[in-house]
């Protein structure tokens, strides 16, 4: 964060734990803001050995939006405020082995558990979130979102059910930076893209370029400082690990 708003840090949860760059980013956080409470949460109890001890972790179910909501009471109850929030879930595809290549790939069931996945479950966090973040001096939410599920970007096509997903996220973004407005002047709603992140996932697309793949840890040191500029100008828009705007 910047040196104004970084001060300013007292809690900060980071929902998707126990993936790559969620686990990458808690780790940064932890180490940048020492006075902060850090949250990490995740479906499943998170390996805390990766994780730096003062990180307090949260195990959530994030298909049951029943359960986002009794967890932020709770964390209203103890907490009152999230200074910032970072959705660090997402898959590139649900239930099918590969995302599709072309027309004959697409499956209804891909195309709905993605979209759960990927915009349903950051759009009910922020939901049972709101008041947590109004009640923050300068609330920041920021999900990972992709530079490939902008219209903008589209070139080869493809990854229907991901790019599909993504450019709806993006524009939840746009909308939620509206309402939360609305309610605190100094927030940020804002979509990241990481850039290509070496992961489980993404190795077997990656192992052909060099070129802009990043360890965990850089991706987190990047996306941190990213979110270290933010300025309430921003919010609504979707930025890159170089802090070079994407369009929607
Ligand atoms: N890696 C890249 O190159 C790249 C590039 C562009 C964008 N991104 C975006 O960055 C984000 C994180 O990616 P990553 O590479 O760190 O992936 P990852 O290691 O697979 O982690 C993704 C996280 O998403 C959550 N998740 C997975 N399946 C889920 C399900 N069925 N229901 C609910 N949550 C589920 C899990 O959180 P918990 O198990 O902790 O709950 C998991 O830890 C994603 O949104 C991705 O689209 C990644």
């Amino acid at each position: 964060m910047t040196e104004i708003r970084s001060m300013q840090l007292q809690n900060v949860a980071v929902f998707g734990a126990s993936g790559t760059i969620g686990a990458a980013l808690i780790r940064e956080l932890a180490d940048r803001h020492p006075l902060a409470n850090i949250h990490g949460i995740s479906r499943e109890p998170v390996v805390s050995e990766s994780l730096p001890p003062k990180v307090k972790l949260h195990e959530l179910d994030y298909a049951d939006s029943d359960k986002i909501k009794v967890f932020s009471e709770g964390f209203f109850q103890q907490y009152g405020s999230l200074d910032l929030i970072v959705i660090a879930t997402g898959v590139l595809s649900a239930i099918s082995k590969n995302p599709e290549k072309s027309v004959e790939h697409i499956t209804e069931s891909e195309l709905l558990e993605n979209f759960r996945i990927n915009t349903v479950i950051p759009t009910l966090i922020f939901k049972h979130c709101f008041t947590l973040l109004s009640n923050a001096p300068t609330p920041t939410f920021a999900v990972l979102s992709a530079r490939i599920g902008s219209i903008s970007d589209n070139r080869l096509g493809g990854w229907y059910a991901y790019r599909m997903s993504k450019a709806a996220l993006n524009m939840f973004i746009k909308t939620a930076s509206h309402e939360l407005r609305r309610k605190n002047k100094h927030s940020v709603v804002v979509g990241l893209h990481p850039g290509t992140v070496k992961t489980k996932f993404s190795e077997r697309f990656i192992k052909n370029t060099t070129k802009n793949c990043f360890t965990p840890e850089t991706a987190a040191q990047q996306l941190v400082n990213v979110i270290g500029n933010l300025t309430p100008p921003k919010s609504g828009r979707l930025f890159a690990w170089d802090e070079t705007e994407i369009l929607p």
